[in-house]
């Protein structure tokens, strides 16, 4: 089942766990798919610099095999002392519906990127990948000389082009179908929501780097489909969060039992960026608010999905899900990289 792709990272199948951030985001998930001879990907993107240190090191310890790491590129952003009071006043009303204290400024909205980074380099996993823009040349050479393959995340083909002339060594290409937030960081929300099936085969065309595919891929006949479409890998996110090893709270993982295919929404509700998952109160009560930029509004949504996800109230979570989400089933990361490499046609 090898290729360039598989050979060149040493992984038996070209099946890789999605990044997951967040709740989603469990070391025991990223060490299961990578024991499996997939490629485990942490998404660290929330997680502090000691953090991150600490999670590889859990990785390390349940695998030998190869992984990555994800973190999202540093944005441009501003505050809004209106625009916040506005959402704070609204986050309150559901704050006080469970019980929780006042709403909470906190004292920073982001990690630090630059610290997270730092700590990704000095613990070199296999693959770094990055999500929502443009890791620039210096960073992502200093990657590779540590030996880390740098994969860019592109929706459509001329990010695909801008990223690989920066020289990343592979390109995510990720699909409208996706679960979570879009990637994109070139024109209009709507300009990034290019299908699967229309996006692989056309960024395969423009650059010359392995693409990864990624969006909507959920069995062996969505894994057969981007090999046909020229990719050199799959990647999938949504499938996994049924996983026994995803830490996801019973009500999120109960909502995503239910989903069906029409019941995902791109919101920007949680966090202030573009997102796919399940339509709840609280992207309704969101949908046309002039919501302060990302990351605001997601630090500000914290305690509340928190103590959402412990009183199971599915209402005010962030159900991130992709539009194959009915596809996903309950069983182990083991038994989902072995469905989707059934997949894969040997090369
Ligand atoms: C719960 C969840 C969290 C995600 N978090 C991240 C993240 O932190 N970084 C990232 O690059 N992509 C993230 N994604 C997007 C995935 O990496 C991937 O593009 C997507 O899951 C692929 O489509 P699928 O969900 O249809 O499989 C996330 C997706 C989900 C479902």
């Amino acid at each position: 089942m090898a290729n360039t792709l598989t050979r060149s990272l040493g992984i038996e199948h070209p099946i890789v766990l999605a990044p997951l951030g967040g709740e989603s985001a469990g070391t025991a998930l990223v060490a299961a798919v990578s024991n499996a001879g997939g490629l485990g990907i942490l998404g660290a993107a929330y997680m502090t610099p000691a953090r991150i240190g600490e999670a590889m090191a859990e990785i390390r310890s349940l695998t030998d095999k190869p992984f990555g790491v994800n973190l999202f590129c540093q944005q441009d952003w501003q505050r809004d002392p209106a625009k916040e009071a506005v959402f704070i006043e609204r986050l309150s009303i559901y704050h006080a519906e469970l019980g929780m204290p006042p709403v909470q400024v906190p004292q920073k909205f982001e990690e630090d990127f630059e610290a997270q980074l730092e700590v990704v380099l000095d613990h070199a996993p296999a693959v770094f990948t990055f999500t929502f823009g443009d890791l620039g040349p210096v960073r992502i050479q200093a990657l590779q000389q540590r030996g880390v393959k740098v994969w860019g995340t592109a929706t459509q083909v001329r990010e695909a082009v801008h990223l690989a002339a920066l020289g990343v060594d592979g390109i995510v290409a990720q699909g409208a179908e996706a679960g979570a937030h879009r990637g994109t960081f070139m024109g209009s929300r709507d300009d990034g929501l290019v299908g699967t099936i229309a996006l692989i085969p056309q960024v395969v065309d423009a650059v010359k780097v392995p693409v990864i595919a990624a969006g909507g891929i959920a069995d062996a006949r969505g894994v057969a489909a981007v090999q046909a479409l020229g990719a050199s890998a799959a990647a999938a996110g949504t499938v996994f969060l049924l996983a026994d090893e995803c830490p996801i709270s019973a009500a999120y993982r109960e909502a995503l039992l239910q989903a069906q295919d029409h019941q995902t929404v791109m919101t920007r509700a949680f966090s202030g960026r573009w997102a796919r998952g399940l339509e709840n109160r609280f992207m309704r009560e969101y949908a046309n608010a002039d919501l302060p930029d990302f990351p605001i509004p997601n630090a500000l949504t914290r305690p509340l999905r928190q103590a959402a996800g412990k009183a199971g109230k599915a209402e005010f979570l962030s159900l991130w899900a992709g539009q194959a989400v009915a596809m996903a089933e309950r069983t182990s990361a083991a038994n989902i990289v072995g469905k989707l490499a059934q997949g894969w046609r040997h090369e």
